[in-house]
This record gives structure tokens, sequence and C-alpha cells, in this order.
């Protein structure tokens, strides 16, 4: 199926997404004797067949340790472990291979800074902003590090179309403000905020920024050095690789001035019992046998995201978007989606009167193969702004199509009725 370029970016190249799909064995399965039908790529994204053929040969016959073998096995482990750090840092335009330091995910990276940074610069009374729509992972670990060092957290809101309200954000930035931490893209709305602008803005006041980018590094083309941001992070098995990695990016000028976070083996540059001194980044921060098959496979999905070209993955699943949209149009007034944005990546989140959301999951599950995730998301907080206790979001990738919408959309008539009648 070649699917027709959106009028709104004539640079961006059709996808051959029946192809595409060949790529991905897990979307050729059935549940419950359906074809799946896969709508929650923002919990985490499916693998491609390259990526799983490089981990099976890596392991059948690369694996061994980085860094420390002096024998062929290590070396050649060692090479491709590096390799893969230079894609990621060009992945995400780094200026060097430092700046990109390995973590588990997302969450440990935003873990990383809010203790090593924030443990070391924020002092009773500082105030740290992060926005109302952020997941926990962007949220807890500032409350933990605000009770250890007496700082303070401040929300930035958001209006009624799930944007951030940039005037009530400027208003909260005064001299206390020692730093802010913001999601590229909601995982819950889905609403794209507009970064350049808040940096500026941040760095106007020499305020350093954190964006959480796990919602944005599937979909985004992300350039660091343009955005300017001194710390961005994401998480691999949102980009077509595995779970247990991740990626910080941070300038070096911070990465130098951080203490560790965590200490062990091939974090340090000398130990005596007496004292210990540090690498220099990103080992640094990288305490422990690192997960070297987990990096190399990163490295893997980045090509291959990087082949099909952000651009006309973006455009595509802008696509995908636009139309279930317009499909979900149809199903007003019972369906309500929630989140608004001028700018919004192709997810969407949506309740339906008085029919719990769990419901909803199931029944689509169930009766229609289709797979969309459920609940709060992680972002407890911003559901009780919202007024809702959950709500079912789906979530689409570049291997989806506009049948597997139609057929989500069948679901949810089905569900109407259901419930309703
Ligand atoms: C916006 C956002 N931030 C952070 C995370 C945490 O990512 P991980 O669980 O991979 O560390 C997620 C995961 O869904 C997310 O959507």
């Amino acid at each position: 199926m070649q699917i027709p370029m959106p009028l709104k970016n004539k640079l961006a190249k059709a996808l051959d997404i029946n192809s595409i799909r060949l790529d991905f064995p897990i979307l050729s399965q059935k549940v419950n004797d359906l074809p799946l039908v896969y709508l929650d790529n923002a919990a985490t994204t499916q693998k491609p067949i390259k990526v799983i053929n490089r981990i099976t040969e890596y392991l059948s016959f690369q694996n061994s340790t980085v860094r420390r073998g002096a024998y062929s096995l290590s070396e050649k482990s060692t090479a491709l472990f590096n390799e893969a750090r230079q894609k990621v840092a060009k992945f995400i335009n780094a200026k060097q291979n430092s700046e990109i330091v390995f973590t588990k995910g997302c969450t440990e990276a935003i873990n990383l800074i809010a203790n090593s940074y924030g443990g070391s610069v924020f002092k009773p009374n500082d105030e740290i902003i992060i926005t109302a729509m952020e997941h926990h992972a962007n949220i807890v670990p500032w409350q933990l590090i605000c009770e250890k060092t007496q700082a303070k957290l401040k929300i930035a809101p958001i209006n009624e179309l799930g944007e951030l309200n940039l005037i009530e954000l400027e208003k909260l930035i005064n001299p206390k403000t020692r730093f802010l931490s913001l999601c590229h893209i909601s995982n819950v709305l889905g609403t794209i905020n507009p970064l350049k602008k808040i940096i500026d803005l941040a760095h106007k006041h020499k305020i350093p920024v954190l964006i959480d980018g796990s919602q944005a590094a599937p979909h985004e083309l992300i350039d660091v050095q343009d955005l300017d941001c001194d710390f961005y992070a994401f998480s691999g098995h949102k980009v077509y690789a595995t779970t247990g990695i991740g990626v910080l990016y941070g300038k070096l000028k911070h990465l130098e001035q951080m203490p560790p976070y965590q200490a062990g083996g091939d974090m340090i540059e000398k130990v005596s019992f007496e004292k210990t001194t540090y690498a220099a980044p990103p080992s640094k921060f990288e305490a422990g046998t690192p997960p070297i098959m987990e990096v190399i496979a990163l490295g893997e999905a980045l090509d291959y995201i990087t082949n099909l070209g952000l651009e006309n993955i973006k455009a595509y699943e802008h696509s995908l978007l636009k139309y279930a949209e317009n499909q979900l149009a149809k199903l007003v007034p019972e369906v309500t989606i929630i989140g608004q944005a001028t700018e919004k990546a192709s997810l969407i989140s949506f309740v339906i009167d008085s029919i719990h959301p769990h419901d909803i999951g199931t029944i689509l599950d169930q009766e229609f193969g289709v797979a969309v995730r459920v609940g709060h998301h992680c972002a407890q907080p911003l559901m009780n702004i919202l007024k809702v206790p959950a709500t079912a979001r789906a979530s689409f990738a570049f291997y989806n199509t506009k049948e597997e919408i139609d057929i989500l959309i069948k679901g949810l008539k089905r569900v109407i009725e259901i419930f309703k009648y």
C-alpha cells in the first residue's frame, strides 16, 4: 500500500507500509483469533526483525564484556558499543559522544539528573518548575530531591486545549528558580511543547532545562544543539529497541561538574581506600557492566528509523492522527477527545460517556484484537486536573494503517452499543 503524501509536507517521502509491516514479526500474529491491531505504541513499540536479528547475532557470536578484556572478542564488543554511542549522538545531533550517558531508561535518566545535579545544586527554598502534563517519571524524582534539599516544586499550568500556558510559566520564574524539567510531548494529551521558546525563556534567566523526550524520540527529528537544552532523556524501548536501555544527553559542561550518581566499576579513574577519583563523562555515570546487547540493539533500531526518515515517519503518522480524529469526530457526543492542542503527536486519549476505560479496552481486545492503553497513564495529577479518573489512549506508529483505525472505530461503536442500550 503506497500512502499518499500529505499536502502539508511535500518534502516527506511516502512510506511503503505493507513492506514495513513485514519487518515486524509480531504484527502478523493473531490475538483472540483476530489479527493484532497494536495501538499502544506510546507505551512501547514493536521491534523490527533487524533489531531482533542483531540481538541474536550479538549473543551468538560477539557476547563479551566491554572496556576491560585484552582479547579480540572484547575488543570487538567494545568497538560495537562505542559505535552505538556514536549513532545515538548523531541521532539527536549531540556535539560529542561523551555527552551521551546510557541509563536503563528515561526514568533512570531523570532520576540521575534530579539526584546528581539537583542533589548538588538545590538549596532550601530554591524552586524547581515542572508542568501539569508530566508523567510520574518527571514528577516523583523532583519531589524526592525537593524533600531532601528543601527546595520547592512549582507546577506550570495548562489551558483547556491541553497546551502549556506560557504566560503562567513565565510568571513562575523568579530569582529562586533553579531548574525546569518538562516533556517534549505529553503521553496523555499528545501536545507537542514549543521547546525552543521555553528553553530560550529559561536560559534568559540562567535556568537549565531537562527535556523528557520519551514520547518525542520515536516521532520527531531531535536536534539538541538547535534546541540548546541542557539535558534530554528518552527510552530505548519506545524507539523500536529493547527495554533496559535509555539515553541521557547532557551538555558536557554540566556532566563534568556533576557528581556521580551510582558508584562501582567503570566509573572511576583511580581507587584507593583513602580516596577515589572519577572517570570523565560519560563513564562517570555508567557504574558497572553496561547493558551491552541493549546498547548495540538501540544503535540498530536508530539505524532502522533513520533509514525510513524521521520526516517521512512524522508526515505519515500525522496523516494517521488526522484520519483517526476525523473518524472519532463521528462518534461525538459519546466520545470526547482529551487534548486538543494545535501541535499534536500521533496519539489520542479519549473517554466515552459513563463507560469505564477498562471496559473499552477489554471489548476492543476481546472482540476486535485492538490493543489500546487504558488507565491514568502514570499521570495522576494531570487526570485530576482533567477531572477524569482514567482515559483510553490509541497511539500510532508508522506501521499502523487507516484500516486498523477503522477497526478501532468499529470496536468503539460496539462498545457504545453494548453499554448504552
Ligand atoms: C512522557 C513519559 N515520560 C517518561 C516515561 C518513562 O519511560 P520509561 O518507563 O521507559 O522509563 C514515559 C513512559 O511511558 C513517558 O510517556
